[in-house]
């Protein structure tokens, strides 16, 4: 298997989709590479295409206070996206874009190995967990895939545009926080990494 270094370096040179064409920055994926917590986007937005990090958008300051919430940070868990290229005007990131992409969310979670994926959105959890996901209906749900308990939230952006998301929200952060201390409580610990 391909290491961390390789994998970057790889998808940062990606020319597998017109997204290569348009984008400043590949944004690969932030956070610790021992995570046992993977947290997927579906994209990278305009902050995100010029600093190359993901959420550090409007969107991503709002993640950090969730993550807050439930004593979670970057320093705890990984973060990556669907798409590592911003889809123009922020669009959902076509199916085709996410077929040439997906590989290396792939590979990414090969390597990082998690107890627990947070799908941050629609887009995430359709393509993770079920094609036919509602997330209006299906969102805090818990699902196992090969092995590892996966979710989806309301992705931060719909938060900030319906607040009225906020307390549902909250609770599903909660289900997560209980889930991490059953699955992974020394996710929890000052991590000195
Ligand atoms: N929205 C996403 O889905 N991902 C990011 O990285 C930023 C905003």
């Amino acid at each position: 298997m391909m290491t961390w270094e390789e994998l970057e370096q790889t998808c940062k040179q990606c020319q597998g989709c017109p997204l290569a064409e348009t984008r400043t920055h590949v944004v690969f994926g932030v956070g610790n590479r021992q995570a046992d917590i993977l947290l997927i986007g579906e994209g990278p937005g305009e902050q995100e295409d010029l600093q190359g990090v993901p959420f550090v958008g409007p969107a991503g300051k709002l993640l950090d206070r969730m993550l807050s919430l439930i004593d979670l940070d970057r320093t705890k868990v990984y973060i990556a996206n669907i798409v590592k290229c911003r889809p123009p005007k922020n669009r959902d990131p076509l199916n085709t874009e996410q077929d040439a992409c997906i590989g290396y969310l792939r590979v990414q979670t090969a390597l990082l190995r998690p107890k627990i994926i947070v799908c941050l959105g629609r887009i995430a959890a359709m393509r993770l967990i079920d094609k036919d996901f509602r997330i209006t209906r299906q969102h805090g749900q818990w699902f196992e895939r090969a092995g590892v308990q996966m979710t989806a939230i309301y992705h931060p952006s719909a938060v900030l545009r319906d607040p009225e998301k906020g307390p549902d929200t909250f609770v599903d952060l909660k289900s997560i926080q209980e889930k991490v201390r059953q699955l992974c409580p020394d996710s929890l610990l000052p991590r000195p990494w």
